[in-house]
């Protein structure tokens, strides 16, 4: 019997220190958390949003920490925007070791015939061609000495819901991770994604603004019985990134308060 039963301190798994992560749509919400718990850990940060001002707040509360920040603006659908914002990222910090793709944007309540086509088009290229960008430029650094890719898909990129377009795009996510994830395998980087479920952050206000029951609506889809906080997202990002996890990939983590149980 081989003996490779060895405890390991779990807090050993979660040392970032010297690391260099990259996290979009840090402006607010999950991304805003996943960045600063990536700080918290000692990871420098390169923060990448549309919205330059919450990304710039969310840059000095990584300098508060004591880490290390970089706010990057930039357009998630534009390839030429997704390289340079990867490049500075070299430029600045030499490396890159670790990227949570999680910049989206939701979709209205409407029946597929009645989804305009160019609001199928702003879903898709932001929730799906902005990952794979993302990916394309990502993944040539970070194989130069390993690390690790989390994409943000959704509950609704593992079951239909009534907004087709959103679906559709984050089903791609799931797609295009494990895809991804099985073409570098056997490299030393694990690409994953996390679907999360009803999370409390602006998207969510803004779903439940225009609808009827507003955020008690959304609440009675969580068995849980509340919605998720952002750290919650964040928590299983870290630890998919961590070394904890060494032996998982192509996986789509969900963490839902029971939501798609
Ligand atoms: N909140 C939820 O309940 C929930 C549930 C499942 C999945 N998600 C997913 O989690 C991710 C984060 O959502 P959130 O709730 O924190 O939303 P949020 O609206 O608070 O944050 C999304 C961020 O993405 C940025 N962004 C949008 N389009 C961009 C673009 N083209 N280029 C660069 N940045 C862009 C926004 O400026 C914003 O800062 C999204 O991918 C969302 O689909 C959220």
């Amino acid at each position: 019997m081989p003996d490779n039963v060895q405890p390991t301190p779990q807090r050993e798994y979660f040392d970032f220190e010297n690391e260099v992560a990259f996290v979009s749509g840090a402006a607010g919400g999950i991304g805003r958390a996943t960045a600063l718990a990536f700080a918290q850990e000692g990871a420098a940060v390169v923060v990448a949003d549309i919205d330059e001002a919450g990304n710039r707040e969310t840059a000095e509360r990584i300098d508060a920490l004591g880490s290390d920040a970089l706010a990057v603006t930039c357009d998630l659908r534009e390839p030429a925007e997704v390289q340079a914002a990867i490049e500075r990222t070299i430029d600045e910090f030499g490396r890159l070791d670790y990227a949570c793709n999680n910049a989206g944007v939701e979709q209205r309540s409407v029946k597929t015939a009645d989804l305009d086509v160019e609001e199928w088009d702003r879903l898709l290229d932001t929730d799906l061609r902005g990952v794979f960008l993302s990916m394309k430029y990502q993944i040539p650094p970070i194989r130069e000495h390993g690390g690790a890719i989390v994409n943000i898909s959704s509950g609704a990129g593992i079951r239909g819901f009534p907004e087709s377009g959103y679906v559709a795009a984050k089903h791609g996510v799931v797609g295009l991770t494990k895809s991804a994830a099985l073409e570098y395998a056997d490299t030393d980087l694990r690409i994953n994604a996390v679907c999360p479920g009803i999370i409390d952050t602006s998207m969510m206000d803004r779903v439940t603004d225009d609808r009827e029951g507003g955020r008690q609506s959304v609440v009675e889809q969580e068995p849980i019985g509340r919605m998720g906080e952002p750290a919650e997202i964040a928590n299983a990002v870290l630890w998919l990134c961590s070394d904890a996890a060494s032996f998982v990939l192509g996986h789509a983590m969900v963490v839902d308060g029971g939501q798609t149980v």
